[in-house]
């Protein structure tokens, strides 16, 4: 029976969505089901979150379960279900099997939620999240990639190594593709309100941003068997908050671009507001010339993988 509370529903209950869940019971905004292919996965997982609600004082209900009925009425839905990458593998190397979940997932989430906000994960995160879209058919404002808050927060990271100083005070930018297109902007990039460029060479913050871009990687290669979660999960989750709570906050995210940047037609990471209605907003920085042939560049690259891959 329906409560009155508000509901955010996780698919994939694996390294990520289960992440993503942990932290969303903890934030206390909402009821979250978790679900997963595997009905006794999501349902443990669930359990087990549901035990320490004690321990740190939830407030709702974490439910596990197989079945798509029990997503009515999410107001946003994040999609973790999916391959990751192996050692070796780049996340383009995962999109037949991927593109095959996220279109059944699509079908449950517009069948069982069709008012959601969905928030994409899967990789490779900005093909997936444009063909969640066609699969759903919502409004491109209502489907969303989450990729920026993670790679900005891996540059920030870098960045208040290099530094010695807090990462709260870290401003990091980071548009672009999920992959190997990333554009990380120093240039935007502050630490208290300074500029990078004033504070670190210019050799130090080309090494910090090729490592940002390839910090999935790194991840994988120390992991040897899948890939980063801790970070994705939490990332996700701050952006299903600012949906849920319509808090409109200034987030890099994987968007449908319907001309800014010279694109249109693609999904890839720029700044947007995020509220109740999804991408409330999406910001035009003023780029150098070669800021935005890089953009462009990223943006060029999924556009062929689009068509040449996924038919599109
Ligand atoms: P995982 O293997 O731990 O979990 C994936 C889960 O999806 C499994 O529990 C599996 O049973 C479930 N699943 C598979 N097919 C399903 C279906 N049809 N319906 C419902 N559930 C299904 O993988 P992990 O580490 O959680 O990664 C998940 C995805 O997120 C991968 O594609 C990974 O590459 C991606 N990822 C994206 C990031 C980003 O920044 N966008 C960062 C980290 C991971
Ligand atoms: C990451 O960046 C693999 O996309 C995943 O960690």
């Amino acid at each position: 029976m329906a409560n009155g509370r508000r509901k955010i529903a996780v698919i994939g209950a694996g390294n990520v969505g289960a992440t993503c869940a942990f932290v969303l019971a903890q934030m206390k905004i909402a009821d979250v089901v978790l679900l997963d292919i595997f009905e006794g996965f999501a349902k443990g997982k669930a359990l087990d979150m549901s035990q320490n609600a004690t321990v740190l004082n939830y407030n709702g209900t974490v439910t596990g379960t197989a079945n798509y009925e029990d997503i009515a009425g999410s107001d946003v839905v994040v999609v973790t279900s999916g391959f990751p990458r192996q050692p070796g593998m780049t996340r383009e190397d995962l999109i037949g099997k991927n593109a095959e979940i996220v279109a059944q997932v699509g079908q449950g989430i517009k069948e069982h939620a069709p008012d959601s906000v969905v928030i994409v994960v899967t990789n490779p995160l900005d093909l997936m999240t444009y063909h969640m879209q066609q699969t759903t058919g919502f409004p491109h404002q209502r489907v969303i990639g989450q990729a920026g808050v993670l790679d900005s927060a891996r540059m920030a990271h870098f960045i208040a190594l290099e530094l010695n100083c807090a990462e709260e005070d870290v401003s990091p930018m980071v548009l672009g593709g999920h992959g190997d297109t990333m554009v990380p902007l120093p240039r935007y990039t502050t630490v208290g309100g300074i500029p990078i460029t004033q504070l670190i060479s210019k050799e130090r913050i080309e090494e910090i941003s090729a490592r940002t871009a390839s910090g999935g990687g790194e991840i994988v290669k120390l992991l040897e068997r899948g890939s980063a979660f801790y970070a994705p999960g939490s990332a996700a989750a701050i952006m299903a908050e600012s949906v849920l709570n319509d808090r409109r906050r200034v987030l890099p995210a994987s968007c449908l671009l319907t001309g800014q940047y010279g694109l249109s037609d693609v999904y890839i990471g720029v700044p947007c507001v995020l509220g109740a209605n999804g991408v409330e907003q999406i910001f035009e920085l003023e780029l150098t010339e070669e800021e935005l042939t890089s953009l462009q560049t990223s943006g060029e690259f999924y556009k062929k993988q689009l068509r040449d891959v996924l038919g599109y």
